[in-house]
């Protein structure tokens, strides 16, 4: 595949599904050749043979992001010879009341998407760093992490540390050409959605709040795609003089 990407190498957590699979479609598209890193083996060999029948070049390594984040490092340098693009995506979702909510389930929120994003931030910014041909890094956090939201203090206080980082890390690696941004979408058609077997943006009640009442104003949840989109935008060449930026892709939720 040719493309605005090309001869770039991109490291996608959680790429076995929702929007990280919809992103590394999206940056093969464009040219970029993906290590697509997910716990999930099938769903992430599926994201591998959709970008191979498209034409482009893709790797699974199956990984958790709470352990392996060099791991996932080395199988890019060792495949395709560098990493140019690393996209903090994966991510974990439940409902749990403040009162109720174990202190390990919130461990468990903050060491998959919080330290997660650090780990495999520092272990791609140090191969980026080591090459010398600069880098994107790209956090995936959620209006989540700056709204306050019940029954998810967990997963939104886990985001908006998220957002905290994407700035430190920015001023960090800015002397190194590495930019760093986030998004925050708003909600997203992706399987996260679905809570015990129920697709929650078709229940009557988001329907009608967020929908006909246009609580979110485009009146719909995102498609992945159009997430990953925002992503490719951060990623590419087009984009110079933006680092330490969490972009809000919500729709007009949050406004
Ligand atoms: P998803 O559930 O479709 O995909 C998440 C992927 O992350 C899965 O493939 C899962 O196997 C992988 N994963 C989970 N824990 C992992 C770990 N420890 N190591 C490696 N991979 C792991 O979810 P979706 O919706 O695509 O979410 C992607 C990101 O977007 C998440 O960070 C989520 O918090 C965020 N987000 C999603 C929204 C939504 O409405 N779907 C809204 C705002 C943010």
């Amino acid at each position: 595949m040719s493309g605005m990407l090309e001869g770039n190498v991109a490291l996608i957590t959680g790429a076995a599904s929702g929007i990280g699979r919809a992103t590394a479609l999206t940056l093969a598209r464009d040219g970029s050749a993906i290590v697509v890193a997910d716990l999930n083996e099938s769903g992430g060999s599926a994201t591998v043979d959709a970008i191979t029948a498209a034409g482009g070049w893709a790797i699974f390594v199956q990984a958790d992001v709470t352990r392996d984040a060099e791991r996932m490092v080395e199988a890019a340098v060792q495949t395709f010879g560098h990493l140019d693009i690393l996209v903090n995506n994966a991510g974990i979702f439940y409902t749990a009341d403040l009162l109720d909510v174990p202190f390990d389930e919130w461990v468990r929120a903050v060491d998959v998407m919080y330290f997660g994003t650090f780990r495999c931030s520092q272990a791609a910014a140090r191969q980026m760093v080591r090459q010398g041909t600069g880098g994107r890094i790209v956090n995936i956090s959620s209006v989540n992490g700056f709204l306050g939201m019940p029954q998810s203090s967990h997963y939104n206080s886990a985001k908006g540390a998220i957002d905290q980082l994407t700035r430190c890390l920015a001023v960090e690696l800015a002397p190194h050409g590495i930019l760093v941004n986030g998004i925050a979408p708003g909600f997203v058609e992706t399987p996260m959605a679905i809570v015990n077997g129920v697709n929650e943006h078709e229940t009557p009640e988001f329907q009608e709040f967020y929908v006909r009442r246009r609580r979110i104003p485009l009146a719909r949840p995102a498609l992945p795609e159009e997430i990953a989109e925002a992503v490719a935008f951060l990623v590419s060449p087009r984009c110079t003089y933006i680092t330490g930026h969490t972009l809000v892709v919500d729709g007009g939720l949050s406004i």
